[in-house]
């Protein structure tokens, strides 16, 4: 088993490269097998989630050529099974994107239930609701969602909640229905935009992306396209957190600085300097940080993906902090082990009570999900001494060489397998 073994207490300075939206990634590498012709993916990051669903592309029959560590090309004119398997849906809920693109293009999908996750229940009966407003029959049988249709067509449908998934699985679907679509009260996160970009670069017709309207005029069959997917704001405001945890100085390059802008108002608020440049955001922090209320919304609110890094800088600010989780409901398990390094944090239903410390202690502390355990890896290079932190299975997720990246910025940390391997590291930093 994995683990990250850190030595805390060392500013992070430098630059880092940020990569490609995992989550724009997902969706995209879905839609990607709705046409027979080639699709070349650029800027895929090497992560778990993306690997995975590589895999169930390909074994429901579509040719995945991985050209180099961050493009593939994919070709879905093979596939021959419009069912996916459970394996893959287990690993990546985000396989439930394979439903709005399989009901697209072959009007029919079987993708099994994905269930709850470490984050909270997430159900997807928006989805269902606008596949079916698409004209699709959509039944639940022995833990699959089964979706068909004879026809798709258009259809006006009002999302009950801001849901990123649900526009973007419908958008897709939709793309492919006879007719006009129209989507109101949809997600407007930088990622479904991609989705809708990428969609028409392949001849989708899809405008309004980006705002609570998308309107969609069905197209009956989509093209190659070649297309680089979007910078990542989470991996992006990870870092930029990094930096005001560990009193730093880190030039985040390669960034669009507009989707960061609700993560650098709060960075300002509590002390940072932080200075955009045309595809890079500089985050500085040489005082103590002070503090503020944070409440995640849907974009362009401040984002839940990003909560626990917040949390966790917060821990160490002067004063008393207010963190209110409105998007999922169990987000704060991160806040265990951040007490166990000596974090002062009381959590009463979705809100987090944060009472600055001046400082953290290492610890053996494990990571609960993807973006809690970057938070706590955050935390580990605060503290004083040395952090273990278990279960990186999960951070690795959604983190393209998160080690190696934050090693270059100065800390001390490394992957490790083996309690020898612990002691070595050790002894080399004293
Ligand atoms: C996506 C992101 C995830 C991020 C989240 C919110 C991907 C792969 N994942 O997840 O990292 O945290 O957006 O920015 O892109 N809901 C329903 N019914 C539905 C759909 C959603 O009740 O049919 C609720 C959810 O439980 C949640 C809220 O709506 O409370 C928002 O969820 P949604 O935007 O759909 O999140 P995901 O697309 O699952």
């Amino acid at each position: 088993m994995e683990q990250y073994i850190i030595k805390g207490g060392n500013p992070l300075v430098g630059e880092v490269e940020i990569g490609g939206a995992k989550n724009a990634a997902l969706a995209i590498l879905a839609a990607a097998i709705m046409t027979d012709e080639t699709v070349c993916l650029d800027n895929l990051p090497d992560v778990n989630d993306i690997n995975v669903l590589l895999e169930a592309i390909s074994c429901i029959g579509a040719q995945v050529e991985r050209v180099d560590r961050h493009t593939a090309k994919i070709n879905g004119s093979t596939i021959e099974d419009v069912s996916v398997d459970y394996e893959y849906i287990k690993k990546i809920r985000a396989s439930y994107y394979l439903l709005g693109a399989l009901l697209g293009k072959y009007k029919k999908a079987e993708v099994p239930l994905p269930g709850g996750c470490n984050i909270g229940s997430r159900p997807i009966d928006q989805h269902l609701k606008g596949f079916r407003a698409l004209g699709a029959k959509v039944d639940i049988r022995h833990g699959a969602i089964i979706a068909q249709a004879e026809n798709l067509h258009g259809a006006h449908i009002f999302l009950d909640m801001v849901s990123v998934g649900a526009t973007i699985n419908i958008m897709m679907a939709a793309s492919m229905a006879e007719g006009r679509t129209i989507i109101e009260n949809a997600a407007k996160e930088p990622h479904v935009v991609d989705v809708a970009n990428f969609l028409n670069s392949m001849g989708a017709n899809i405008k309004g992306a980006g705002t609570d309207v998308v309107r969609i005029r069905g197209v009956e069959s989509l093209h190659k396209s070649t297309y680089s997917i979007v910078p990542d704001m989470i991996e992006a405001g990870t870092f930029m957190c990094a930096a005001a945890a560990t009193k730093g100085d880190i030039m985040v390059k390669n960034v669009i600085p507009k989707h960061l802008e609700a993560i650098t108002a709060k960075l300002e608020e509590i002390g940072c300097e932080v200075e955009e440049f045309d595809d890079a955001v500089r985050v500085v922090a040489s005082k103590r940080l002070t503090r503020t209320h944070v409440k995640t919304l849907p974009y362009p609110g401040y984002p839940t993906d990003m909560q626990p890094q917040i949390g966790v800088t917060l821990a160490l600010a002067e004063g008393t902090s207010i963190v209110t989780e409105s998007i999922f409901e169990n987000r704060f398990k991160y806040v265990d082990e951040l007490s166990r390094m000596g974090a002062n944090i009381k959590v009463e239903g979705n809100t987090a009570i944060i009472d600055g410390v001046g400082g953290l202690t290492g610890a053996r502390i494990s990571s609960p999900d993807l973006r809690a355990g970057a938070a706590l890896v955050i935390a580990g290079l605060a503290a004083e001494g040395i952090t273990i932190v278990d279960d990186i299975v999960y951070i690795q997720r959604g983190y393209e060489d998160f080690e190696g990246k934050l090693s270059n910025l100065g800390a001390e940390m490394e992957k490790v397998t083996s309690e020898k391997e612990i002691q070595k590291f050790k002894l080399r930093v004293g």
